[in-house]
């Protein structure tokens, strides 16, 4: 049988998963890199990021700035030795983009254009129009290319973790275009896999992020970390979930409900607003609130009959109209695109209709701050992983800064426990693939089916994950939605997949895709029953008030025989002490 091996596997092909390929080809030129991902790497989700990148450039600005408003904004459940470490690294890895081609818009003297983003002091977000995810991928995998050391495996799923001798050795995957099962070998993995918004009915990700990775960890007994924290964007597009990039709301953009209000401004957002004050810094500033405050403010006006009703989900306006056709088409050209191609509005001339869309998870795969996991060999970075740098709220931006910055991180750690160790077998790597192949088909292949179908064990997962541990959540609709996850996976025990062919067999992979969202949603469900407080986007209405005597502690959940097992590890304060949550141009 056919084996494979490299010093160092990552799983992924995007932002993260490409950063660390190319930082263990530039720091260790004589180490071999594999990059297997289900996806060719420019259709991983990365593409689709749209407003930009955090990084302390202008110099009224500061990197205890940024610490600050991404610890405050994370409601104190960041760990601030994470933070120091995104924002010291932010700026140098944008630098390096730029050397590699990335194409950041500029101001018309040169410098880098930066614009305000959700929850930040002042203007740090570097980007490229609104295409920000698209032009910093290009550049990853047009650089990726120059390296011979990187092998590519485009295409192929991950299976499982080999996990001999306590440490992890590689994984399992299937070529989707053969159907072949094979094993490839590696000193170190790193998993880069993306988030899992899939596990929701109405998200902004991509169908391809279902948790995949988050799911291989558990699998192999590590834990997942703040899974209760699931952020949703304030504006997606009814209908598809399409994101409306904060950057229409940091170029200016308004939030108006069907009277015709600028609503935000009857929400505290984390600052007191003096109504009778028309300079009050959130006057300005208000629909650059944290995601969490906003998306919990639209909620409440939904409850008021106060947004616009639609069978594609009710909705408020966004108002972009008074920053004029040029301007529009300057920087967020997309914005346009995406309203005319999918709501049939042009917002030159009318507001775009937006509602609240699952869109990050801020928890993933407990990592320390190199990336490594509870398992040696094993490490992750980006949005599968929980640093943590976002805590219970991401602050928009700050997600492509910590797949380049923790990317690069995991993969120099990585390297460093490869050449500690020999390879893994080529018996060890048969073996694996054998028993692999074996246990699919006396699984998946083999059941009766029991009636069941692939969608509609899906559906069911995504309505009671929407029901019970959306915005808001509380302990009956929680207990309700863990138990019915658990009777969910038993009907996923009988599940058959009725397309027995070796090539493309997309029904096989979406099986296994189903496999892991049932694990990440046990983990989302269970983590979030268990924290009787409110923080962030963990929202509890029968315990309304964050409680850091009980609850400043990062969750981790282990996979159990029945349900999950959950503990709690402390927070790393390092020099912000923990206070209430503040924002806004002070
Ligand atoms: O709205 C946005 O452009 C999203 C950015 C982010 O999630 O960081």
């Amino acid at each position: 049988m056919e084996t494979l091996q490299h010093d160092v596997l990552i799983v992924g092909g995007g932002g993260a998963g490409l950063r660390a390929a190319i930082a263990v080809a530039e720091e260790h030129p004589a180490t071999s890199v594999g990059v297997i991902s289900k996806v060719y790497p420019m259709r991983s989700h990365t593409v689709s990021a749209e407003g930009g990148a955090a990084a302390v450039i202008s110099s009224t600005d500061s990197l205890e700035d940024h610490a600050y408003d991404t610890i405050s904004g994370s409601d104190w459940l960041a760990d601030q030795d994470a933070v120091e470490v995104l924002v010291e690294n932010a700026a140098a890895e944008m630098l390096q983009l730029e050397h590699w081609g990335c194409p950041w818009s500029r101001e018309p003297d040169g410098h880098i254009s930066v614009r305000p983003f959700g929850g930040m002091k002042l203007e740090r977000t570097w980007f490229a129009a609104d295409k920000t995810g698209f032009h910093l991928l290009h550049t990853l995998f047009q650089t990726s290319l120059k390296y011979d050391e990187i092998f590519r495996y485009d295409e192929w799923f991950v299976t499982s973790l080999i996990v001999e001798d306590g440490r992890c050795q590689g994984v399992t995957a299937i070529e989707i275009r053969t159907g072949k099962m094979l094993s490839i070998g590696a000193k170190s993995v790193i998993l880069c896999t993306g988030g899992a918004g899939r596990v929701y009915p109405f998200t902004t990700n991509g169908s391809i992020k279902t948790g995949d990775g988050m799911a291989l960890a558990y699998q192999a007994g590590v834990a997942l970390k703040d899974m209760e924290f699931v952020q949703y964007h304030p504006t997606g597009l009814p209908g598809t979930g399409i994101l409306i990039t904060e950057a229409a709301r940091g170029e200016g953009g308004i939030l108006v409900n069907n009277e015709g209000r600028r609503y935000l401004q009857d929400y505290d957002l984390g600052q007191p607003l003096d109504l009778n004050d028309p300079d009050h810094p959130q006057k300005r500033t208000m629909e650059l609130g944290p995601r969490d405050r906003l998306s919990q403010a639209f909620i409440h006006e939904r409850q008021a009959g106060r947004t616009f009703e639609d069978p594609a989900g009710d909705y408020v306006l966004l108002d972009i109209r008074h920053l004029g056709e040029r301007e529009i088409d300057r920087k967020i050209p997309m914005v346009r695109e995406l309203a005319v191609r999918y709501v049939g509005i042009d917002p030159v001339y009318e507001p775009i209709p937006v509602r609240t869309v699952v869109h990050y998870m801020m928890g993933g795969i407990d990592t320390d701050t190199d990336g490594a996991t509870s398992l040696p060999g094993l490490f992750a970075a980006g949005e599968c992983a929980c640093v943590s740098v976002n805590g219970a709220n991401r602050l928009g931006s700050n997600s492509l800064t910590e797949i380049l910055v923790f990317g690069v991180r995991a993969a120099l750690a990585a390297v460093s426990q490869a050449v500690e160790v020999s390879s893994p077998s080529d018996q060890l790597l048969e073996q694996s693939a054998i028993s692999e192949e074996r246990r699919l088909e006396s699984t998946l292949f083999r059941r009766d089916g029991g009636g069941e179908t692939l969608s509609g064990i899906r559906s069911d997962l995504q309505e009671t994950l929407e029901e019970g541990a959306g915005i808001f959540r509380d302990e009956p609709t929680l207990r309700r939605t863990c138990a019915t996850i658990a009777e969910l996976k038993s009907r996923y025990e009988k599940l058959s997949v009725g397309d027995t062919s070796k090539t493309f067999n997309t029904e096989l992979v979406s099986a296994l895709e189903l496999g892991a969202m049932l694990e990440v949603g046990e983990a989302i469900a269970h983590s979030a029953l268990a924290r009787t407080e409110s923080r962030g986007s963990h929202q509890r209405t029968d315990h309304p008030h964050r409680d850091d005597d009980h609850f400043l502690k990062h969750t981790l959940v282990h996979r159990g025989e029945g349900d999950p097992t959950i503990g709690y590890k402390d927070v790393t304060i390092t020099r912000w002490p923990v206070g209430e949550r503040v924002y806004g141009r002070g």
